[in-house]
């Protein structure tokens, strides 16, 4: 028997890489390749990459030019590029870094072992389409899941709302939904393997309207409530949410569906209505908040998340007001904020920018008063007992880590029997970004 060929996966972005990442390396796997955990061990490595923001791309460009030495020294090393800059960049990926033997679009990835083929054979492959067939039905049906007891599942990709800054309509394409009876399997094939907690991935997951078990057409809050009916899955959470498709049943389903967990992710990227009309959003920031106290309403302890941009192009520092104000009045658990960034493509680039020493200002001030919030909502857990979810050991001996209902890292002493299981916590102490705690009672 021949050794298995080593990989090396690199993940940049967001949670849906992850979860293509696996299913490349699942792909791959069926080829005979083993994954390892560092490119120096590596016969191919593959960089799942971001074209998010400008940062995102420059770091793999980067990372990938960090590689030169090992090619050197390993010239049968293969290199692939993956992803949103692959899908983004193409040709020009080939054209800069030598070294890439292969680029491919996220929509694509289910032909990697006939691309691998071309590769083995010496050429330079390049696949960006964005092809009729749909890859899942194409990718290894059985899953591994490989970070515990908890997995992603990508139940719808593209998006059709042409924010004025975002990239991802045109890496990612139009929105497409998976059918809902192969998630179901998706979903009991990975309960199976021990998984206790599915997040539904879209990156508009709430606009899922995919084909249901009875002919008829499924939203999210159908998908979500006939996963909740899966024996040995606890726990189900979605994201990334746009708030004009907060529909009625999904409030709803927040409300009275127990295995949802009360965290939401629901960016609204300012709060000044002139910059959220430029940039497309179609929700003012009176409608945003509107919107929260109704899902608040059917779940008050929900702890919100959210996504802000600041300095996009014509953002006044009355427009920058009005966001901090939108922020107080909602106040978030958790929120992540981020410079504008023109991306080649997209309505806004063709903009005048924001003076960056003014966004950088603004983005320290917005960053203050959100870690000011989420220490809050923090403290308030302490003294609280929440239900953690133990996906691995803590980094102190006998300590294991894993994550409560509202998406808080929980680290706490106990047994190593319980990992993968969910047990109630006492909360005692925060920390930066995680929180401490000891179980209220031995199994
Ligand atoms: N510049 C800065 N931030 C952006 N995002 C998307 N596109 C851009 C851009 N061009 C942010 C948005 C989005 C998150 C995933 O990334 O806040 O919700
Ligand atoms: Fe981008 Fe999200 Fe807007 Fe779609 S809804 S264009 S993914 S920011």
């Amino acid at each position: 028997m021949t050794e298995a060929k080593k990989l090396y996966v690199k993940t940049f972005g967001c949670q849906m890489n992850v979860y293509d990442s696996e299913r490349m390396a699942e792909t791959l796997g069926a080829q005979g390749y083993e994954q390892v955990d560092t490119a120096e061990a590596a016969d191919m490595i593959l960089f799942n990459t971001c074209h998010i923001r400008e940062k995102a791309a420059e770091k793999m460009y980067s990372d990938l030019g960090r590689l030169k030495p090992l090619h050197d020294a390993k010239p049968d090393l293969k290199i692939a590029v993956a992803g949103c800059v692959a899908q983004a960049e193409g040709e020009e990926i080939l054209r800069r870094q030598p070294m890439v033997d292969l680029v491919v679009g996220p929509q694509t990835y289910h032909r990697l072992p006939t691309m691998m083929q071309a590769v083995d054979r010496g050429e330079r492959v390049l696949d960006t389409d964005f092809p009729e067939e749909d890859k899942f039905v194409h990718l290894p049906q059985d899953r591994r899941p490989m970070r515990g007891p908890t997995a992603f599942l990508t139940v719808q990709e593209g998006c059709d709302k042409f924010c004025s800054f975002c990239v991802v309509p045109y890496t990612r394409g139009a929105e497409v939904s998976r059918p809902a009876e192969r998630l179901l399997r998706e979903a009991r094939d990975l309960v199976t393997r021990g998984v206790r907690e599915i997040t539904l991935l879209g990156q508009n997951v709430n606009a899922y309207h995919g084909a249901g078990l009875d002919r008829g057409e499924w939203g999210l809050a159908r998908l979500v409530r006939e996963m909740a009916r899966i024996d040995g899955l606890d726990r189900i959470r979605y994201t990334t949410s746009h708030p004009n498709d907060m529909e009625d049943d999904l409030i709803a389903a927040h409300g009275d569906c127990e295995k949802l967990m009360p965290y939401l992710h629901l960016p609204v990227q300012s709060g000044s209505d002139t910059i959220l009309k430029a940039m497309n959003r179609k929700h003012t920031a009176e409608s945003y908040i509107r919107l929260i106290e109704r899902i608040r309403a059917a779940r008050p302890d929900l702890v919100l998340s959210g996504d802000f941009i600041v300095g996009f192009p014509g953002e006044t520092e009355a427009d920058f007001q009005a966001t901090l104000d939108l922020v107080a009045e909602v106040g978030y658990g958790a929120a992540y904020s981020f410079k504008y960034s023109a991306r080649p493509g997209t309505p806004a680039a063709e903009r005048a920018i924001v003076d960056a020493d003014v966004a950088d200002e603004r983005l320290q001030r917005l960053q203050s008063l959100i870690t000011a919030q989420q220490r809050a909502t923090q403290e308030g857990m302490i003294g609280r007992v929440v239900n953690v979810l133990f996906e691995k050991p803590g980094r102190k001996e006998g300590q294991l880590s894993g994550k409560s209902e509202y998406l808080h890292a929980v680290h706490c002493d106990g047994p190593e029997a319980l990992l993968g299981q969910i047990a109630p916590v006492e909360i005692i102490a925060t920390q930066s970004n995680s929180l401490t705690g000891r179980l209220t009672a031995q199994p």
